[in-house]
């Protein structure tokens, strides 16, 4: 498998300096290198992004920024991406990150708990007082990468952000291939992540697939 990994990432577009300068970066300055999309998965979502023409783009889990450069580097003149991420140590890193890829002027970066940046957001859409939300507002592509304990939640509390057509993309949907194990581990994150899921495979108001991509991209549309 990792033989057949490392053909797909030398056979897929080269990651541009800025986003070589971040992966390399967070080996060097943090102990969880393995929480990056890289550059497979990074070129997908940025393909994704793309194709289909996200303008207005939310991303919870910014890590050191290197989805969040993949996604912003797929939007149009005017677009912008929110990327909400709790751990303030991170923030120098990310922004120099930002600066290098020529992104800064189109990501705004949200330090703190995510459940709280996202009540804010959607006060901004007006959406805390029962309305809906104002359609320039709404958001065409949200990608889930934060507290694997929090997905239900995150999922509730952006729905709505979204505009009918708009993607969410949710990341480790597969946890390590923990969600289809019998028996079931007990631990949060898979009880959550398998809850998650099946959630998502209910709702009528969405069509899902789950990519096999590295932990699994579990990509949702929102039906127009
Ligand atoms: C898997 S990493 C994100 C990786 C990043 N999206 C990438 O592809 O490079 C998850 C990130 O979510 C952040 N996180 C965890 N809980 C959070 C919360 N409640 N609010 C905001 N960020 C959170 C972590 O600090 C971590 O940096």
């Amino acid at each position: 498998m990792e033989k057949i990994y490392q053909y797909i990432k030398e056979h897929a577009t080269a990651p541009s300096k800025a986003l070589a300068w971040v992966e390399k970066q967070t080996h060097i300055r943090t102990n969880h290198a393995r929480m990056l999309s890289g550059s497979v998965q990074g070129q997908i979502m940025r393909m994704l992004a793309q194709t289909s023409r996200a303008s207005r783009v939310l991303e919870l889990g910014t890590f050191t920024g290197y989805s969040a450069i993949c996604l912003a580097s797929a939007l149009p003149e005017g677009g912008h991406l929110d990327t909400l991420e709790i751990n303030d140590e991170l923030e120098d890193l990310i922004l120099e990150g930002f600066e290098r890829a020529g992104l800064d002027d189109k990501i705004s970066l949200h330090i703190g708990d995510c459940k709280e940046t996202l009540r804010k957001l959607r006060a901004e859409m007006g959406l805390e007082d029962g309305k809906e939300a104002d359609p320039a507002m709404m958001y065409d592509l949200v990608y889930l990468d934060a507290n694997k304990r929090e997905y239900c939640e995150y999922y509730e509390l952006i729905f709505d952000m979204v505009r009918p057509g708009g993607l969410i993309l949710a990341d480790n949907v597969l946890w390590d291939g923990k969600v289809c194990m019998d028996p079931l581990p007990q631990d949060k994150q898979t009880l959550e992540i398998v809850r998650f899921n099946d959630m998502v495979t209910k709702d009528r108001r969405v069509e899902s697939v789950i990519l096999p991509l590295r932990d699994g991209l579990n990509i949702i549309r929102k039906k127009a």
